[in-house]
C-alpha cells in the first residue's frame, strides 16, 4: 500500500506535491516518485528513499508545472528500486500512473501487452495500467473512454491516477477498494489517498465510493461510475486541523502522542451517552459477536472480549481480520462484527465486514478517522477522537480504544468509574520516562525479549511485544504469563529481559510465582506493577488504579521502553522499516 496524490493548479504544483506525500508517509517510504507536467511533457523523477532524498533530487529544480502526481511507496509487487517506483509511464510516455492497492490479474494482462509490443520498464503490477489504457486508445477513444475500458479489465483493490500528456488540464482519478478523495482548494483541486496530504489547503472533500472515476480539473470535477454514468456527491467539511500535525516541542510525533495521553484518553471517554446506548442495545440484540481487528487493534478487541463477559457477561469472540473468512459460516442476520481500527481504511478489516454484510450480519465499529470506509460502511460507529495519529505504531489510539471500550462495558453494565481518580493516574505514569529510557540502554544489545501477564494483562504482554518488535527491532513476544511453563521456559537463559506484567489485582500471586521460575533461569525481570518486590531486577512503578484500569497505565511504560530502544538502536521510531501505518492491502 502507498500514498498517492495529485494536484491541479493556477500555480507550480511540485512544493505541494511534496509536502502532500510527507504527511502520507505513514502508507509507506521505501521509495517516492513525482511526475509533472511541463506543458509539453511529463517529466518523471523518482527515487529510492524517502521524500526528503526525492527533494535533494538536482533534477527537480528544472521541474515545473501546474498539474502533476506523486506517489509514496510500500513494495508489493517488485523489490525497492527506482524502476519500481511510480510514475509509471506508458510506451510513448504519454500516460503516468500512480497507484495504490494491487492489481490481482496484471501477470495475465501484462503477457497480452507484451504479446502487442509493449516493453515494460519494472517489475511492478501497476505498469500494466499505463500500457492497458495506451492500447484502449489505439482503438480511438477519447481518454476518458480509455480509461473507463481499462479499468473494466482490472481485477483487484485500487487507487489510482492518470495524468495524460495530451490533457494538461485534468487529472483522472480511479477507486475500488482503496481510498481516494478530492480535495477541492478554490483555484486547485486535489486527489489522493488522504485528506492530510491536503488538509493545509482545503477542508472541502469528495470521498470517491467503490467503482467511481473522477475527471478534476483546476475548480471542477466530474465523477463517473465505472459503467460511464455521472455520479452526484455530497461535499464534506473535514473536521480535522492541519496543525495537529506540527511535532511541537517533540523530536517525534511517536513521542508526541505518548504524550498526548494525558488528554486524549479522556476525550475518548466523553462519548454521546445516546450514540454508547445505541451501540449497547445492537451488541445485546444478537446471537453472536465478532470482534475483529489487525495489529494494535487486535490487542484491544482482545480486551473488549474480557471486559464485556467480566462486566456484563455479553460473549464475544475475538478474531484477527485477516482470519476472519473461516468463520464466515457462522455468520447470519443474526450475528454482530464490531470492527476496531484506528485508520478505518485496514484492508483486511475491511474485507471481512463486507463479507459479513453480504450475509445480513449488521455492523459497528470503533474508528478514529472519521471519514474513513469503515465509519462509513458501518451502521453505527463511536469515534476514538485522539486526533491524527502520524507515528506508524499506534499508541494514543490504543488507550483510546481502551477508553471506548470501557465506556460501552459500563452501560452494558450500568456501572460508572471515577475518571478523575484515573487522569491523576495516567498523569503520574509519566514520572517513570527516565528510567524507561534508562531501561532502554542498560538492554541495548538484547536479541531477544518477553513479555507476561495474565488476564487483562495478557493483551498488553502482545502489544507490549508488539511495540518494542515494530519500534527497536529487538525481537519480542508477549505470553499468557501460565502458559510460560508449557514451553516458553525453555527459551529463557542467562540474561534475558523479560517484562512481567504485575499489578495488584488477581493476577497478581500467580503471576509472582512465574517470575520466581523466570529469576531460577537466569532471567533479568523487569516488574510492571504497584507493589514492589525483590524479585524483580528492576522495578517500574505504576499507579494503583481500579483493577479493570491497569492496561491503560501497564501499557504506556511499555510504549515509552519501546521508544527510546528504537533511539538507543539508531533507529527512526516515526518510521520503522518495512512497515506503513495503513494497510490498504491483504
Ligand atoms: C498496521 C500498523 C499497526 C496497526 C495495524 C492496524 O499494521 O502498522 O500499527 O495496529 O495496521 O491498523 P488499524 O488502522 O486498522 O488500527
Amino acid at each position: 500500500m502507498c500514498g498517492i496524490i495529485g494536484c491541479v493548479s493556477d500555480s507550480d504544483v511540485l512544493e505541494i506535491l511534496l509536502d502532500g506525500l510527507t504527511n502520507m508517509e505513514y502508507r509507506g517510504y521505501d521509495s517516492v516518485g513525482v511526475g509533472v507536467h511541463d506543458g509539453k511533457t511529463i517529466k518523471v523523477i523518482k527515487v529510492v528513499g524517502r521524500v526528503a532524498e526525492l527533494a535533494k533530487n538536482p533534477d527537480l529544480k528544472s521541474t515545473c508545472g501546474k498539474i502533476g502526481l506523486a506517489h509514496t511507496r510500500w513494495a508489493t509487487h517488485g523489490g525497492v528500486t527506482p524502476e519500481n517506483a511510480h510514475p509509471h509511464l506508458s510506451c510513448d510516455r504519454s500516460i503516468a500512473v500512480v497507484h495504490n492497492g494491487i492489481i490481482e490479474n496484471y501477470q495475465l494482462l501484462k503477457n497480452e501487452l507484451e504479446l502487442k509490443g509493449h516493453i515494460f520498464r519494472s517489475t511492478t503490477d501497476t505498469e500494466i495500467i499505463p500500457h492497458l489504457i495506451e492500447e484502449e486508445l489505439k482503438t480511438g477513444r477519447n481518454q476518458r473512454d480509455a480509461l473507463l475500458a481499462a479499468v473494466n479489465k482490472l481485477k483487484g483493490s485500487y487507487a489510482f491516477l492518470v495524468l495524460f500528456r495530451d490533457l494538461n488540464d485534468r487529472l483522472y482519478g480511479v477507486r475500488k477498494d482503496a481510498p481516494l478523495i478530492i480535495g477541492l482548494g478554490g483555484n486547485k483541486n486535489f486527489v489522493a489517498s488522504d485528506v492530510l496530504s491536503f488538509l493545509k489547503h482545503t477542508k472541502e472533500a469528495i470521498f470517491l465510493d467503490n467503482f467511481e472515476v473522477a475527471e478534476v480539473r483546476r475548480n471542477s470535477y466530474t465523477i463517473w461510475n465505472f459503467n460511464g454514468e455521472e455520479v452526484l456527491h455530497t461535499i464534506s467539511t473535514l473536521a480535522w486541523e492541519a496543525t495537529s500535525f506540527q511535532k511541537k516541542e517533540f523530536t517525534h510525533y511517536t513521542l508526541k502522542e505518548i504524550h498526548e495521553q494525558r488528554e486524549s484518553i479522556f476525550k475518548a471517554f466523553n462519548q454521546d451517552i445516546n450514540e454508547v446506548d445505541r451501540f449497547c442495545l445492537s451488541l445485546q440484540g444478537v446471537n453472536r459477536v465478532y470482534i475483529i481487528g489487525a495489529g494494535t487493534s487486535y490487542h484491544a478487541a482482545l480486551i473488549a472480549k474480557h471486559l464485556f463477559i467480566k462486566m456484563a457477561k455479553l460473549p464475544a469472540e475475538v478474531i484477527l481480520a485477516s482470519e476472519f473468512e473461516d468463520y464466515i459460516p457462522l455468520v447470519d442476520e443474526d450475528t454482530l462484527l464490531l470492527a476496531i481500527s484506528q485508520s478505518g481504511e485496514t484492508a483486511d478489516v475491511l474485507s471481512a465486514i463486507n463479507v459479513g454484510k453480504r450475509k445480513g450480519a449488521s455492523v459497528l465499529s470503533i474508528v478514529n478517522t472519521p471519514t474513513s470506509s469503515l465509519a462509513r460502511e458501518s451502521d453505527y460507529t463511536l469515534y476514538l477522537k485522539c486526533g491524527p495519529e502520524v507515528g506508524v505504531a499506534a499508541t494514543k489510539s490504543f488507550t483510546a480504544q481502551l477508553a471506548v471500550i470501557y465506556s460501552i462495558a459500563f452501560r452494558l453494565s450500568n456501572t460508572a468509574a471515577d475518571l478523575q481518580r484515573l487522569s491523576k493516574a495516567v498523569n503520574r505514569v509519566f514520572d517513570v520516562e527516565r528510567q524507561l529510557a534508562y531501561l532502554a540502554q542498560v538492554f541495548l544489545t538484547a536479541k531477544d525479549c518477553y513479555f507476561i501477564g495474565r488476564g487483562l494483562n495478557y493483551p498488553i504482554a502482545l502489544e507490549g511485544a508488539l511495540k518494542l518488535k515494530e519500534l527497536s527491532y529487538i525481537h519480542a513476544e508477549g505470553f499468557a504469563a501460565g502458559e510460560l511453563k508449557h514451553g516458553t521456559l525453555a527459551l529463557i537463559s542467562e540474561g534475558v529481559p523479560v517484562v512481567a506484567l504485575n499489578p495488584n489485582d488477581k493476577t497478581y500471586h500467580d503471576t509472582l510465582s512465574n517470575v520466581a521460575e523466570l529469576k531460577a533461569r537466569g532471567a533479568k525481570v523487569i516488574g510492571v506493577s504497584d507493589v514492589a518486590n525483590p524479585l524483580y531486577d528492576y522495578y517500574v512503578e505504576i499507579p494503583s488504579v481500579e483493577s479493570i484500569f491497569y492496561p491503560i497505565v501497564e501499557v504506556i511504560p511499555l510504549q515509552m521502553f519501546a521508544y527510546y530502544s528504537a533511539l538507543e538502536r539508531g533507529q527512526n521510531p516515526d518510521y520503522p522499516r518495512n512497515l506503513a501505518k495503513s494497510v490498504t492491502v491483504k
